[in-house]
């Protein structure tokens, strides 16, 4: 299926469907404002997914479950022939969500007070769960070259030993700055955290956007699995095929010793169930979608390309970042705006609801970042305004 008959089959208007993206108070009422932040997306499930919830919603009776193996084999099968990673299904638990999940783990094995390490900038939940549990965050920040990030792994390890660093939560992919980490670079981060003692946290929910000349390598493998003892994976299919919310993830823990922790820790059996739609769906989505998403793919690297040279031809200074995994197209147009005009310029004045940088990194004022997971024609609107506003305002 080209992009043009993916959009008019799949985009929907989520407008009035208490759409988080769309009905927040930023847009709520404003037919005109565009979203781009929320990383969720505007196009429908594949059919297979609403087929199998359809059916299940026929049957009538949604009473206590347990956890279906079929939806335990979908997502293993999913993993090992997209990743080539092998999973066994004791390892698996379950969170509502991928925060949920990094939450419980900062509890479950770190102590108030214990310095926790991210790469900044990162989704900002992984601050917040940081501070609000009364952790020490420690940020290392990225490096960026002509837009393209790297570790900077000297500052990187300086701060796990000066800080006494138990935790690192890696974004793998990254958001928002589209990186697709290369085993070499795994392997140094690895290697660091396992000489010091820090167990890592691998958020991976965007393992599967991916783009040509990349491949994103499971956590579980680096170093043909050497350190996946000291790793638990936070994977989900809510990214992948937008059911982010019938909250449904997994936490992947390789480690005995740790799943024992974890299990003492995440006793309460009202949480170790998910809710029956969403195993129905997800199975549905980890059997039956791989198609779609090699469409959906398409659309989002055509929507990334169309506001990488929008950008790059009228505002020539604004530096866009290469995208090599997520749908998050990240930019800095601190060559036209300042960190204190930047939410009045995009938002109230292009009438564009983007993520704002400072949310990311406290260095990244000048930067917003718009999803790209929407039809082209919400892509051309948001980027057009937002250029139209920087140029009307005059160009320096
Ligand atoms: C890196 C990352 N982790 C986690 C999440 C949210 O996951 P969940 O809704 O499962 O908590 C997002 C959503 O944007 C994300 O980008």
């Amino acid at each position: 299926m080209n992009t043009k008959e993916f959009t008019e089959r799949y985009y929907v208007d989520r407008r009035g469907t208490w759409c988080y993206k769309w009905d927040s108070p930023e847009e709520q009422g404003k037919e005109h404002v565009i979203s781009m932040s929320v990383a969720d997306m505007d196009f429908k499930v594949p059919e297979a997914v609403t087929e199998a919830m359809i059916r299940r919603v026929e049957h009538g009776a949604f009473g206590y479950t347990i956890t279906p193996d079929p939806y335990l084999e979908a997502f293993i099968t999913w993993e090992k022939e997209r990743h080539q990673v092998e999973i066994e299904k004791e390892w698996i638990r379950f969170s509502p969500g991928i925060v949920t999940g990094i939450y419980w783990c900062i509890q479950a094995f770190t102590q108030p007070g214990d310095a926790v390490i991210i790469n900044t900038p990162v989704y900002y939940p992984f601050h917040e769960a940081i501070l609000d549990l009364k952790r020490k965050l420690v940020r290392s920040e990225l490096v960026p070259t002509e837009g393209r990030y790297t570790v900077d792994f000297e500052d990187f390890e300086r701060k796990i030993v000066d800080e006494d660093v138990k935790m690192f939560i890696l974004c793998s992919p990254h958001n928002p700055v589209g990186r697709v980490w290369e085993e070499k670079e795994l392997e140094q981060l690895f290697d660091i955290c396992g000489r010091h003692g820090v167990m890592i946290i691998a958020d991976e929910i965007h393992q599967d956007f991916v783009y040509s000349g990349h491949t994103h390598i499971s956590s579980l493998n680096v170093e043909n699995g050497k350190y996946k003892d000291n790793v638990i994976l936070m994977a989900s299919a809510s990214k992948t095929f937008n059911l982010a919310g019938l909250k449904n993830s997994f936490v992947v823990i390789p480690s005995e010793e740790k799943r024992k922790v974890f299990d003492a820790y995440e006793v309460s059996p009202h949480v170790d169930t998910a809710c029956l739609m969403s195993y129905v769906a997800v199975e549905a989505a980890y059997r039956c979608g791989a198609d779609w998403l090699e469409d959906l793919l398409k659309v989002i690297w055509e929507n990334y390309e169309y506001a990488k040279n929008t950008f790059e031809k009228e505002l020539p200074e604004s530096i866009v970042t290469p995208l090599e995994g997520t749908y998050l197209f990240w930019v800095d147009l601190g060559a036209y705006v300042s960190a204190d005009e930047i939410v009045d310029m995009v938002q109230e004045k292009a009438q564009v609801v983007p993520d704002f940088g400072n949310v990311f990194s406290d260095n990244c004022g000048t930067f917003i970042r718009l999803n790209l997971a929407t039809s082209m024609e919400n892509v051309e609107k948001a980027v057009n305004a937002v250029i139209m506003q920087i140029r009307e305002r005059g160009l320096k």
